[in-house]
C-alpha cells in the first residue's frame, strides 16, 4: 500500500504536473516579495506611534527593504551562477524567515530598520533567482505562463498584505502584520528543499547525468536527449566566461540594454507610487473617508491580480510584444488623464471617481505589460553562462530605480503638484513605449537556446554589415 502510494505520488509529481507544482513553490518567493513590500503601508502608523518615529526614520523604515533588495540583487545573480539556483533559493527562504521574525520582535527602531534591510536582501535574492529558476524548468511553449507565476505571486502577496493590515489594524497589531510572513517563508523553504536544481545549471556545471534525471522527471517526453544536446550545443558556442566584464561584450550588449531599459522603465513609470501610496493619492483627489480610500486600495490590488492572470493566459498566445505595447499605451492614457484631472477644480467630488478609475486602469495596464513581462524577459533573453549575473544586474537597476522613485514621489507632489508629477510618469511611459517598440524582441514559443541563437545571428549580421570579420 505504502509502495502504491509512493508510486502514485511520484506519478503525480512527474511530467508537466511536476513543473507546475515546482513553479508554485518557487513562486512563493514572489509572494514574500509582494507581502514584505506591501505590508509596511498599513503597519507604519502603529510603528510610528509606538517608537515615536521622525519622518526621516519613517522613510528609512519604508525604504530599508528597497535598499536591502538592491544589495540582494547585486549578489544574487552571481551567487546563482556559482552555487546554483536552488541553493540560493534555500538560503533566501531562511533569510525571509529570520527577517520576518526579527522585524516582528524588534525592540527598537534600529533593530527594526536592520531587520527590514535583511528582509530586503531576501527579496532581492528572490527577484534574481525565482524567475530564472522558473524559466529554466519550464517547457518552452508554456514558459511565459510559468515565469509569470512569479508576478502573480507578487500581486497576491501585495493583496494579502493589505488584507492582513486591515485585519490587525483594530488591535494595532503591527508585529503580527510583519511576523506572519514567517509562514510562507517556511513553506517556500520546505518546497525548495524537495525541488531539484534546474537542468540547465546542472549541464553548465558538467553534471550531465543528474541533469538527465531531472529532465526525465519534469518532461512528459521519454527522450530528453534532444533538449540536452541543444543546451550543450548552445553552451559550446558561448564564449563568455561568466564574469562581470562579459556583460559589456558586443554580443551581449543588445540583450543587456533590453533588460536594463525595461528595469528602469518598469519603475520610473510610477507603479509603486500607486502600490505604496494609493490611499494618499485618493485622498489628494478628494476621497474624504480614510476607510473608503483603503477599500479602494484593496480594489486596486485585486485588479492587479486579476489582470496578471489574464496576462498569463495571453503571454504564450499573443506574445510578449503585443502585450507590452498595448499595456504601456493604456498606462500613457490613464496617467495622462489622471494628471490632467488634477488640474480641474473639484466642486462635486467627481475627481475622486476619475482618480479611482484612472488608478484601476493604470494598474490593469501595468499588470498586462511591464509587470510580468519585465521579469519574464530578463529570465529568458541572456546566454546561460551569464544568465544569473545579467538577470541580477537588471534586477539591481529595477530595485535602485524603485528606491529613487519611492523616495522622490512625495517631494515631487509637494514641489510640482500631483498633476505635473503624474504627467511626468506619463512622459516616462511614452519613452518606455518607444523603447519597447524599437528594442524588445519577441521570444514567444522559442526555446532558451533558440533565443541565444537569435542574438548570435543578429550579432553576426551586424558585424557582416559593418564589415567586421
Ligand atoms: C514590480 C514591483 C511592483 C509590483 C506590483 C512588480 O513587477 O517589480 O515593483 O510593486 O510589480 O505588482
Amino acid at each position: 500500500m505504502a509502495d502504491k502510494e509512493t508510486a502514485a505520488l511520484r506519478d503525480a509529481l512527474c511530467g508537466t504536473k511536476f513543473v507546475y507544482i515546482a513553479a508554485s513553490f518557487a513562486a512563493l518567493g514572489g509572494l514574500l516579495f509582494g507581502y514584505d513590500t506591501g505590508v509596511i503601508s498599513g503597519a507604519l502608523i502603529f510603528i510610528k506611534r509606538e517608537f515615536g518615529l521622525t519622518t526621516v526614520a519613517e522613510e528609512i523604515v519604508v525604504s530599508g527593504v528597497l535598499l536591502g533588495a538592491t544589495l540582494g540583487a547585486i549578489v544574487g545573480g552571481k551567487a546563482a551562477d556559482l552555487f546554483g539556483r536552488r541553493r540560493v533559493l534555500l538560503v533566501t527562504a531562511a533569510i525571509f524567515g529570520i527577517g520576518a521574525l526579527a522585524s516582528a520582535m524588534a525592540p527598537s527602531p534600529t533593530v527594526l530598520i536592520v531587520s527590514r534591510v535583511v528582509l530586503g536582501l531576501a527579496i532581492g535574492l528572490a527577484s534574481t533567482n525565482v524567475p530564472v529558476y522558473l524559466s529554466e524548468v519550464a517547457p518552452p511553449q508554456a514558459r511565459g505562463w510559468v515565469v509569470s507565476l512569479f508576478q502573480l505571486a507578487v500581486t497576491v502577496g501585495i493583496v494579502v498584505a493589505y488584507l492582513t493590515d486591515y485585519a490587525f489594524a483594530g488591535v494595532e497589531g503591527w508585529r503580527w502584520m510583519l511576523g506572519l510572513a514567517v509562514a510562507p517563508a517556511l513553506i517556500f523553504g520546505t518546497g525548495m528543499f524537495f525541488l531539484p536544481e534546474t537542468p540547465r545549471w546542472l549541464i553548465r556545471g558538467g553534471h550531465h547525468e543528474v541533469a538527465h534525471r531531472v529532465l526525465v522527471r519534469i518532461r512528459d517526453l521519454g527522450d530528453v536527449n534532444v533538449e540536452i544536446e541543444e543546451i550543450k550545443a548552445s553552451l559550446a558556442q558561448q564564449t563568455e566566461g561568466g564574469h562581470w566584464t562579459d556583460l559589456l561584450r558586443r554580443q551581449v550588449r543588445p540583450a543587456l540594454v533590453v533588460g536594463l531599459g525595461l528595469a528602469v522603465f518598469q519603475q520610473i513609470t510610477g507603479i509603486n507610487t500607486v502600490i505604496y501610496y494609493a490611499p494618499k493619492i485618493l485622498q489628494t483627489a478628494g476621497f474624504n473617508s480614510a476607510s473608503g480610500a483603503i477599500l479602494a486600495t484593496v480594489g486596486v490590488g485585486v485588479v492587479n491580480v486579476g489582470m496578471t492572470i489574464i496576462a498569463m493566459f495571453l503571454v504564450d498566445r499573443a506574445g510578449r510584444r503585443p502585450l507590452l505595447l498595448v499595456g504601456i499605451a493604456g498606462m500613457i492614457i490613464t496617467l495622462g488623464v489622471l494628471g490632467l484631472s488634477f488640474r480641474i477644480s473639484n466642486p462635486s467630488g467627481q475627481l475622486a471617481w476619475i482618480a479611482v478609475i484612472c488608478l484601476m486602469g493604470y494598474v490593469a495596464s501595468f499588470a498586462i505589460s511591464l509587470g510580468p513581462i519585465f521579469w519574464l524577459l530578463i529570465a529568458e533573453i541572456y546566454p546561460l553562462k551569464i544568465r544569473g549575473l545579467a538577470e541580477g544586474t537588471a534586477a539591481t537597476f529595477n530595485w535602485a530605480s524603485n528606491l529613487i522613485v519611492s523616495l522622490t514621489f512625495l517631494t515631487l507632489v509637494e514641489k510640482l503638484g500631483a498633476s505635473s508629477t503624474f504627467l511626468l510618469y506619463a512622459f516616462a511611459s511614452v519613452a518606455s513605449w518607444l523603447f519597447a517598440y524599437y528594442f524588445v524582441p519577441e521570444t514567444r514559443g522559442r526555446t532558451l537556446e533558440q533565443i541565444e541563437a537569435f542574438w548570435r545571428a543578429r550579432h553576426r549580421a551586424r558585424n557582416a554589415d559593418s564589415g567586421i570579420s
